[in-house]
């Protein structure tokens, strides 16, 4: 391998950036070149490409976001799109690429290696920790501290009017944002795709805190929850009716939640993770997951990370059940 391309896909996440430092920058160390391509997969279509050296990526080690930028490309989902990328990363002399993304884009990374037996690698890179093959994702632990801050101050203003507030956070179908910052924020009661309590429960658990001597309460929600198949706001709706003296308030976390400058956990988990994945290229390996597990490196083939399912912790439900009494 001489040429490694570089691509951030699907949704971005904090600590992009600094692990696009750290494939650059690894590149460079071991003497080969490193081509940044714009726009997901979408720019590798249109061959929108850019050499990156050492200097290309000072001071974005705490920058959110992605300076590659991002996209969704339905046209890599064709294999006249497939084709047309082939084509601009063998002009360009590329000849393996690492992709920062989720399940989709390795996914397409997988379907690529396949049909053009071109060498690639995946780095985890969304807020959601959804992945099978690494403990953490890219941009999960930041995503946790802001949820966790938002919440604060949502608490704030639901103490000071004894509210009960239905927050919603991200997360996709995976309720490790929800479970994590719910006790992170001493939510009263938390709500993830993978149990679905019902509304009995909610109804049950909120009334014997209030006798409890709870006079506001915060009840954190995933997206991906479908408690007894409600959305946020019809759950709103529901205790309302049921439980006519609770002032409610429904507050959706939304995109926020990708933004920001990456926390440290983020930051050298992205620069362990670019180095390893460059590393495992140069060694002649392909179509791996770079991911961490009890704090060491590991590698995943890509396949499983795609189709195998990470699991919620049975230990932190168990914790959240006690804690939130
Ligand atoms: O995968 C990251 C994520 O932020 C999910 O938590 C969320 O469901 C989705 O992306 C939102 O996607 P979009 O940015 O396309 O609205």
């Amino acid at each position: 391998v001489k040429k490694i391309g570089l691509l951030t896909s699907g949704g971005d996440a904090p600590g992009m950036n600094a692990a696009i430092r750290a494939v650059v920058r690894t590149c460079v160390y071991h003497n080969i070149e490193c081509i940044g391509i714009y726009r997901g997969y979408q720019g590798m279509i249109e061959g929108d490409f850019e050499t990156m050296d050492a200097r290309s990526v000072n001071n974005i080690i705490n920058r959110g976001g992605t300076i590659l930028k991002s996209a969704r490309s339905s046209e890599f989902r064709t294999k006249e799109g497939r084709q047309k990328a082939y084509q601009h990363l063998k002009n360009a002399g590329v000849d393996a690429f690492v992709v920062i993304g989720g399940d989709g884009s390795f996914t397409g990374a997988m379907i690529f290696n396949e049909e053009f037996d071109f060498p690639v690698m995946g780095i985890p890179g969304t807020i959601d920790n959804d992945i099978y093959g690494t403990t953490f994702t890219l941009g999960y632990d930041t995503a946790l501290n802001t949820v966790v801050e938002a919440i604060d101050k949502i608490r704030d203003t639901a103490s000071s009017h004894n509210r009960l507030f239905f927050v919603e956070v991200m997360g996709r179908d995976a309720g490790d944002i929800a479970l994590n910052a719910g006790i992170g924020a001493g939510a009263e009661e938390i709500l993830i795709p993978e149990e679905d309590l019902g509304l009995e429960r909610l109804l049950e658990s909120l009334e014997s805190s209030r006798k409890r001597g709870k006079t506001s309460s915060i009840v954190v929600v995933a997206e991906g929850d479908k408690t007894a198949g409600k959305s946020v706001f019809e759950l709103k709706e529901y205790v309302n009716e049921n439980l006519p003296d609770y002032d409610v308030r429904v507050s959706v976390l939304g995109h926020m939640q990708r933004g920001g400058s990456p926390s440290c956990y983020d930051r050298v988990l992205a620069s362990r993770m670019g180095v390893k994945a460059v590393e495992t290229l140069l060694d002649g390996k392909s179509t791996y997951m770079v991911g961490v597990a009890c704090d060491k490196m590991i590698l995943t083939p890509l396949e499983d990370a795609v189709k195998g399912k990470s699991e919620i912790d049975q230990e932190l439900l168990r914790v959240s059940d006690i804690v939130t009494i």
